[in-house]
């Protein structure tokens, strides 16, 4: 039997531009992650309900033969919300079908960043590089990501009613960039110093700094037209409430959105009574 566990991610800073050659920060959702077992005898499956396709496109990529294994899938992970769902899914899998653990970090990284290729067509490989590593990653495609060593970042998850599809976000930024190469450009290139200062303020644990960059970043999502107003409101209610910052994270067109707080703030009914449907406290 092999079992594996991924946890899922928010997106400090650099959704979107990320996937266009600019850096990001991503920090691992602890405590909230996927478990995969597998048990090689044929049986019935135990997975989330509609997963059950995708999991078999994923073991056929993995030349595993579904027939012959015994799954089961547990998620403290909603689903479709920006936090990393098929990221952790694909690495937990690649965990468990791994009996003998002779796969390093980073070969688990790869071949999930294979199956993720399956799930999003062109990840950029933030999701499952976090999910691999479960710590916090600076990533930048086409360079090496950088595992940091920062102070814990105390990060709240309010989840809207919308269901995000990355897919769907990620090729409406690129149609944008295709339409207008100078606009997207000069965005790019605020995006990759933005990231820049929260990398410093991480570093730094200078909440307030890191506050403000993410505010800032939210503005330039909102320009890529992938946040809502249900995001955009619970952006604000945090901000109104006293956080430091908040932004959307991950795809965005639905999902969810982040923010840091002074330890004293407590998020909870500020987002239920703007329309969350969770919240997860840090
Ligand atoms: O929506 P999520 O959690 O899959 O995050 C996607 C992050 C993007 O930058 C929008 C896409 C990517 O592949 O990096």
């Amino acid at each position: 039997m092999g079992r594996g566990q991924a946890p899922g991610k928010v997106i400090l800073v650099g959704e979107h531009f990320v996937v266009h050659g600019a850096p990001a920060i991503a920090l691992p959702l602890l405590g909230r992650g996927i478990e995969v077992v597998v048990e090689r005898v044929s049986g019935p499956w135990d997975v989330l309900p509609g997963t059950e396709a995708h999991l078999r496109r994923l073991l056929i990529a993995l030349e595993e033969d579904a027939e012959a294994l015994r799954l089961s899938v547990r998620s403290e992970l909603p689903i479709g919300a920006g936090l990393g769902g098929s990221a952790a899914l694909a690495v937990a899998l690649v965990k468990a079908l791994d009996d003998s653990g002779a796969l390093t970090t980073a070969e688990v990284r790869e071949c999930a960043h294979r199956l993720e290729k399956l799930a999003h067509g062109t990840p950029s490989g933030i999701d499952d590089t976090v999910a691999a590593y479960g710590r916090p990653v600076w990533f930048q495609r086409e360079s090496r990501s950088e595992v940091l060593e920062v102070e814990p970042c105390r990060v709240w998850v309010g989840l809207t009613a919308q269901r995000t599809s990355t897919r769907e976000a990620v090729a409406h930024v690129r149609g944008l960039s295709e339409a207008r190469p100078r606009w997207f450009g000069e965005r790019l290139a605020e995006a990759t110093v933005q990231v820049e200062h929260a990398l410093q303020a991480l570093r730094d644990a200078d909440w307030s700094t890191l506050g403000r960059v993410m505010a800032a970043h939210h503005g330039l999502l909102q320009s890529l037209e992938v946040s809502t107003a249900a995001l955009d409101t619970l952006v604000q209610s945090a901000l109104d409430a006293g956080a430091f910052g908040a932004k959307l994270t991950g795809g965005g067109l639905g999902g969810a959105a982040i923010a840091i707080c002074p330890p004293e703030i407590d998020l909870t009914d500020v987002w239920l009574s703007a329309g969350a449907t969770e919240v997860i406290a840090p």
